[in-house]
This record gives structure tokens, sequence and C-alpha cells, in this order.
């Protein structure tokens, strides 16, 4: 996290004190740093260099307008799973002709959509969609261009809800499938048959399996070749993973430097979907100690962000660090640090040496992704604001959610059954 460093016992983010935004916004709030998400994303474009191919940011992972904007200036695309990650990538600037739709559930009007403004391609992750996708596109008088994405059946060595490359997982086109399955996408005239893709998890820490899923991939496109098929561009998913404790992941460049290597002489094109890589070292969630309650048992610092704004520690016993946002001398003590929340699970972090006063600001790190995209408004908590820093300048780039705005679309019954 080299844009967010401590001067002088105060953690910064870039030029910018986090303790003066936390208290000229408030908190729970979330702040991004320009430079990480820039960095971050030319550290791909940089390794991908002058191959053909994109790195189609995944933007589950921060799906702020600011942020898609701050990308798209650099010439990035975007991997999308939905109509309204589709309209914020419009919104925000975006290329749709650099943009990969993926995901197990599309709609037809959700493709519809994606062929009228023109998406580079879609990634097909069942034989059913198939035949929908062709029907849509048929109706519309388009031709779609697709990409299977297939199962290899590789192993992540990641936790199970983010492994997805498995048999057992509901993603793609089983790879022994896939044959007979792009065989049929083929002879759709409405279909144009354009890629492979595949993405087999988040967070992996390790090449071998990247590099398993792409030999068995290879595999295939020689196979599709003998069958009169080919194959322009492969599309590996995202997956690399970050540093939230002392993990040591793959540098960007050697991950991309073995995929080259193995492509031989296979004119490919390459598509990346990072979005962990990206974001999630490029922010910050803030939070203020409301309250310090120790017991014979345990501390417990009472914290006003929860597992509504960030649940990956509870839905996957994931490890965040927590630094306080101004440094105290003094002893620490072991805290466990939790959220308002009516739910045991509503964790931050547990067992963290700390020296706590009440009304201390605190920073949950590695937040930017999977963070906000992830929050709701559970227990009826307003979802936090974000803000994006560039240099010595902070803007807010998203407003905090208004009581009001809670109930907003919500009647009463009452007024339902009024005549109209
Ligand atoms: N492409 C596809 C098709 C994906 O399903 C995903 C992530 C990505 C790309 C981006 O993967 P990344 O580069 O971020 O690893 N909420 C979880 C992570 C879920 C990942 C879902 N798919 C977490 O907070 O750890």
């Amino acid at each position: 996290m080299q844009d967010f460093t401590e001067h002088n016992g105060q953690l910064f983010a870039e030029q910018v004190s986090l303790t003066e935004l936390a208290e000229q916004h408030g908190t729970p709030l979330y702040v991004y740093s320009r430079a990480a998400f820039s960095r971050h994303y030319q550290d791909y474009a940089n390794a991908l260099g002058d191959h053909p191919g994109m790195i189609c940011y995944a933007v589950k992972a921060n799906s702020n307008i600011a942020v898609l904007n701050v990308l798209a200036q650099l010439g990035a695309g975007f991997d999308i799973v939905s109509e309204g990650e589709l309209e914020r990538v419009l919104l925000a600037g975006g290329d749709p002709a650099r943009v990969v739709f993926s995901g197990v559930g599309k709609t037809p009007a959700e493709m519809r959509r994606a062929l009228d403004v023109g998406v580079h391609c879609f990634n097909v992750e069942s034989e059913a969609e198939v035949d929908v996708l062709a029907a849509v596109a048929a109706e519309m008088g388009k031709v779609a261009r697709v990409s299977l994405r297939v199962n290899p059946d590789v192993d992540a060595n990641t936790h199970p809800y983010i492994s997805t490359g498995l048999k057992e997982n509901k993603f793609g086109i089983d790879i022994a499938e896939a044959p007979r399955v792009y065989a049929h996408a083929n002879q759709l005239a409405a279909l144009q048959v354009v890629g492979i893709d595949c993405h087999i998890g988040s967070q992996l820490t390790e090449l071998s399996p990247f590099v398993d899923a792409l030999d068995r991939v290879l595999q295939l496109v020689d196979q599709l070749a003998e069958q009169g098929i080919t194959i322009k561009h492969l599309d590996l998913g995202g997956g690399l993973g970050v540093t939230y404790k002392d993990e040591q992941p793959p540098a960007v460049a050697d991950y991309m430097q073995a995929i080259k290597q193995r492509l031989g002489n296979r004119p490919l094109s390459l598509i990346f979907e990072p979005g962990r890589s990206i974001a999630a070292n490029a922010g910050v969630l803030l939070t203020k100690v409301e309250y310090l309650k120790p017991t014979p048992h345990k501390n417990f610092a009472i914290i006003d962000a929860a597992m509504n704004d960030n649940i990956r520690p509870s839905l996957y016993q994931a490890w965040q660090d927590i630094r306080p946002l101004q440094r105290r001398e003094g002893d620490t003590q072991s805290w466990d640090l939790v959220g308002p929340v009516c739910e045991t699970g509503d964790f931050l972090g547990k067992e963290r040496q700390l020296n706590l006063q009440t009304g201390d600001f605190l920073a949950v790190m590695s937040s930017g992704a999977y963070g906000f995209t992830m929050s709701s408004n559970y227990n009826s908590r307003p979802r936090a604001a974000e803000v994006m820093v560039d240099g010595d300048q902070a803007s807010v780039v998203r407003a905090r959610e208004s009581l009001a705005s809670l109930t907003q679309g919500e009647v009463l019954l009452s007024q339902q059954l009024k005549p109209s």
C-alpha cells in the first residue's frame, strides 16, 4: 500500500491526512488513491506491452464511476457482469468496444442492451446461454461475438467461496464438453466465435494454477483449430492475489511473461480481467472507535464500521490490517474490532495489538476491492461515503447515504390500496 504511508505517526493517502478526511467527512468512510489505481492498471498495461490484447478491469471489485473514469482515461477495458455495471462503464466514459460481458445469468434484456452499445465479446457460460444469445442477436439482426468460458478443473488453492475453476463450481462449461458446444455455436449465424475465456478463482498467490489452466486451454485452442474453428483471443480472467498480510503474490510482469512464453507461435491476443490486484490496495476504510468494552475474556472495541460496510472478514474470514490514523506511544493490548450490527459474525478484525482510546480513528487497510461494492444496508445503516484522493486534493465521489434514502421506494400498505 505504497500510496498510504505514515508521516510523524499520522497516516496519509498520497499527500492528504486521513485524520482530516475522517473529521471533515465523518466515518465510516472509504478513501481511494488515484495514483494507486493508475499504477496498478499501468502494471498490467506495461506488462502486456505491444502484445495485442486488452486489460479489462473487473468492475465488480470497485464500481464507483470516478474509479472507472480514472481507468477509462488510461485506456482500460472493462469486464462486466450485469447491465448495471455496463451503465456505470458508459457513465464513466468507458468504451463499449472494450467491454467483455461475463456472468452465468445474463438475461435477454441485458444481452440486448450490450448488443445495442456494441460490447467487444460475450463470455458465454452455458450451452443454454449460447442459444438464448443467438436468438436475441438474430432478432436484432446483429452478430454477437462470443467466447465460451471453459472450466478447466484446476484447483486455485484459494478460499472455497472464491474458487471458480473446479468441476463442482457453477461457472463455465466443462472443458471436455467445450469442443461440442463450440461446434454448435460456430454453426449459428448470429454468433461469431472469437475467443476462449477462463477464470479459475480469486486471490491466487501462485503462478502454477494459472499456468495449468492455460495449458489446458491451449490444448483446446489446438483441438478447435483441427475442427476448423479459429480462436483469436484468450481471456484469462482475473485472479492475481494481493498482499493483505504476508502473502507474496507473483508480480504482474512475471505472470504475464509466463503466459506469453506458453503461447508459442500461436497468434492469440490476450485479455485479462483483473479486479482485486488493481483495486484492493488502492483503498482504505476509515472508522471511529465508539466504545471500549474490556471484559474478563476479551477486549472489544466497538467501531462505527460493520459487516454491512465490509463483509469480507465475516464472509471469508479475510484478514485485513487495521492501523491507527494517529499512532500513540504506550502499551498495546489485544482488541477485537467489532461493529454495531446484531450478529456475532460482525467483526472487522480479531486480536489486534493496538493502543486504543474512545474516539480514535482507524483504517482498515486493503479495502479498495470488494469493500464498498459488497456493502449493504443491513440493520438499516446508510452506506458510507467514498472519497478519491489525487495528490493533495480530495473529492467526495459518492455522498454518504441519507436516512431518507433508506426507505426510498417503500410504501405503506394503506397507500398501495388507495384507489387511484
Ligand atoms: N473475471 C471474472 C469472471 C470473475 O468472476 C472475477 C471475480 C474477476 C474477473 C476478478 O477477479 P479478481 O482479479 O478480483 O480476483 N468478493 C470476493 C472476491 C470474489 C471474486 C469474484 N469474481 C472477495 O472479496 O475476496
